[in-house]
């Protein structure tokens, strides 16, 4: 019945609806969606889809950073100017739907961070570098001082671009995936540093381990991510010795030390389709998205890295139901649950996510 809903409505709106949907989401879900990707794919297609033509909705089935992001990216002031100021509206089917690591860093916090190594090093040799996972207003903190924001699929190139501009790297909020990209590069693990929020000093550090420092991780994390354990690889190869290890960057550098494979969600899928027939993986990110990956590759044996697969909630919140709550009001001209990020703060992420989507 919602499926029947949702097609109608569907071919009704036709070009003017594009959905766009998170590897995460239900499959249920991702059969309505248009396109499937992960958050730098998704990025891009927001950017491209909606630049001219005749799309006035995006539904985004994702979390809430990937509607802001897109909502900054589809109503960027050229692409404004290619509709004749027409924006896109969009759309998240649950508000509630938010991303437990973004919340882990807020502006003030990373404004004080910033103030106190001012007062420490010279504040003009920091870049600061935001995981596209946060808010809108830290993408724009990071756009007004010549930074960058980055996706877990380019977050290396990012990374190294950064460095050729500036000495040392502020990244927020994800500590894992700053982690792990700054060992693959060779920096020494003397020189990346924790900033613990909870600490009243320098994040509880101390001036000479900053002044030492070229990697600043604030100290936020995945717990989906978070869950992996090296002890799993060990319980894992018990059972499947010939198994290869694939896991997302954000999980814990110990884990990602010993994984045979590091990558974006879009690379997991990609790297496993196209491996040969036989081939057994044990996957380390989110459970609904390995589950799908197994069904699509039953001449392969794909398992969850862990024996208690590891789920996102808020992902999870967008249902069937609540995306077929959104087309009534989209068809009588009132649409609900619009993400529309403040023109300022607009502007200054914006900045930040057109590198982004530079470096790949
Ligand atoms: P990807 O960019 O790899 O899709 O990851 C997004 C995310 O939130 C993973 O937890
Ligand atoms: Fe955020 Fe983790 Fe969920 Fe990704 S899996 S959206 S990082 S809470």
């Amino acid at each position: 019945m919602l499926h029947k809903i949702i097609n109608s409505a569907k071919s009704r709106l036709g070009d003017r609806l594009l959905i766009l949907g998170h590897h995460y989401q239900y499959d249920e879900v991702l059969a309505h969606a248009d396109l499937v990707g992960d958050s730098f794919q998704l990025s891009r297609l927001a950017a491209e889809r909606s630049a001219g033509g005749s799309c006035d909705y995006i539904i985004f089935c994702g979390v809430h950073f990937m509607a802001e992001t897109a909502d900054i990216l589809a109503n960027s002031p050229s692409n404004l100017e290619r509709r004749g100021g027409r924006r896109v509206e969009v759309i998240l089917p649950d508000l509630y739907a938010g991303c437990s690591m973004a919340d882990m860093a807020d502006y003030e916090s990373v404004l004080s961070c910033w103030e106190q190594l001012s007062a420490i090093i010279d504040i003009d040799e920091v870049i600061p570098v935001t995981y596209v996972n946060s808010s809108a207003e830290l993408k724009a903190f990071c756009g007004e001082r010549g930074g960058i924001a980055c996706t877990s699929g380019n977050a290396r190139a990012v990374f190294e671009w950064a460095l050729s501009q500036r000495r040392r790297i502020l990244f927020f909020p994800d500590q894992h995936l700053g982690r792990n990209t700054a060992v693959k590069m060779g920096i020494p693990m003397k020189e990346i540093i924790e900033w613990r929020r909870e600490e009243a000093r320098l994040g509880g550090n101390n001036a000479e381990t900053i002044k030492a420092s070229r990697i600043l991780l604030w100290d936020g994390f995945c717990c989906v991510h978070q869950r992996f354990l090296s002890g799993h690889i060990d319980e894992i190869k018990n059972v499947i010795p010939n198994v290869r290890i694939i896991v997302h960057p954000e999980c814990r550098n110990e884990l990602v030390m010993r994984a045979d494979e590091v990558g974006s969600t879009a690379y997991i899928l990609k790297r496993i389709t196209e491996s040969p027939a036989g081939s057994a993986w044990a996957v380390g990110t989110e459970g609904k998205f390995v589950d799908r990956i197994a069904k699509q590759n039953l001449d392969k044996t794909i398992v969850n890295l862990s024996f208690q697969p590891s789920y996102c909630s808020t992902m999870g919140l967008i249902t069937l139901q609540k995306l077929a709550d959104m087309f009534n009001p989209i068809e009588t001209g009132e649409p609900k649950n619009i993400i529309r990020v403040n023109e300022n703060i607009a502007k200054n992420a914006l900045i930040a996510l057109q590198k982004m989507l530079e470096k790949n």
